[in-house]
């Protein structure tokens, strides 16, 4: 999929293969393209060139089709605050066409999922961050979609509220709702993902698991250097010498592939998706 706003390209040339019953998370930095993909998925955007294909309709054709078949998050909350919980799926329901006589049970159910039963009456407006996500989500499944689309489904929330999200959706998957989550949380997409595909300036620049990933970029293990500027910049020059990808981490760097004897002196640590992230994207993790 190519998607050009002007003369930039928003998305470059994207290529993504969503397996049935998988969760796939896009991980990339603010402005990667993650939210204009998912909304040519939706036909909310259209591509400039590329096919797309959901649930084998193809887009943007048959995307009316393909909306029955799909629950959408998207990343901005565009909740209606002058209505009730109830009201919010309600009005869902009936958009979906969920069938007049099955519509109470099918509100209820979402608003299980989404653990919010007890809410039912209260105002949108009365909802904790936290709660209007998950409204969000329940909103979306409320017409029993086979694809999840989430973006970006726990940005702005605090941690404890972001590890409630991740229970509800990681259910989801075991439940077996194809997912595609966009995300710029590393350890989201570790815990959450099946796969991932790694975007960078509207292209994908890695995809797999979270740990074929590490495994290909990171290798097994890192050695992390601490010392003054001169120090890291001296370890920085002794591995581009020998063709070992580092990172920096702040006040030390990190040896990625540090394996065997490197004859540095450091500590050995684990690699994690993180390091995968910052070596492909460039970006630095606050
Ligand atoms: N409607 C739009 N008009 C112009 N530029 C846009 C529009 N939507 C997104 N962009 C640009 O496209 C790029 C990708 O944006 P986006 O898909 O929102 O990235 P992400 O969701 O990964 O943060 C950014 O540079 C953004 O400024
Ligand atoms: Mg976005």
């Amino acid at each position: 999929m190519v998607k050009t706003f002007g003369d930039r390209r928003a998305v470059d040339g994207l290529d993504l293969d969503i397996a049935p019953g998988t969760c796939v998370g896009l991980l990339g930095p603010n402005g990667a393209g993650k939210s204009t993909t998912m909304k040519m998925l939706t036909g909310q955007a259209l591509a400039d060139s590329g096919t797309i294909d959901v649930l084998g309709l193809s887009l943007p054709r048959q995307s009316k089709a393909a909306r029955t078949r799909m629950g959408v998050v998207p990343q901005d909350d565009n909740l209606d605050e002058d209505l009730t919980v109830h009201q919010a799926v309600e009005v869902f329901a009936a958009l979906y066409r969920v069938p007049r006589a099955e519509r109470a049970t099918a509100v209820d159910k979402a608003l299980g999922i989404a653990t919010l039963l007890d809410r039912r009456g209260d105002g949108v407006k009365e909802l904790s961050g936290g709660m209007r996500r998950r409204l969000l989500i329940g909103r979306a499944l409320v017409h029993s979609p086979e694809v999840l689309l989430l973006d970006e489904p726990t940005v702005g929330l605090d941690p404890q509220v972001r590890s409630e999200l991740w229970g509800l959706i990681s259910r989801l998957r075991d439940d077996g709702v194809t997912i595609l989550m966009s995300t710029h949380y590393i350890e989201e997409a570790e815990r959450l993902c099946d796969r991932v595909t790694i975007m960078s300036h509207g292209k994908a620049v890695a995809e797999g698991s979270p740990r074929e990933l590490i495994d290909e970029h990171a290798g097994a293990e890192a050695l992390e250097v601490y010392g003054s500027p001169a120090r890291l910049a001296e370890v920085e020059a002794h591995a581009r010498d020998r063709g070992w990808a580092t990172r920096r981490t702040g006040t030390s760097i990190s040896v990625l592939h540090a394996n065997g004897d490197t004859g540095l002196a450091g500590e050995r640590r684990i690699t994690n998706l993180e390091d995968v992230f910052v070596l492909l994207t460039g970006e630095e993790i606050a």
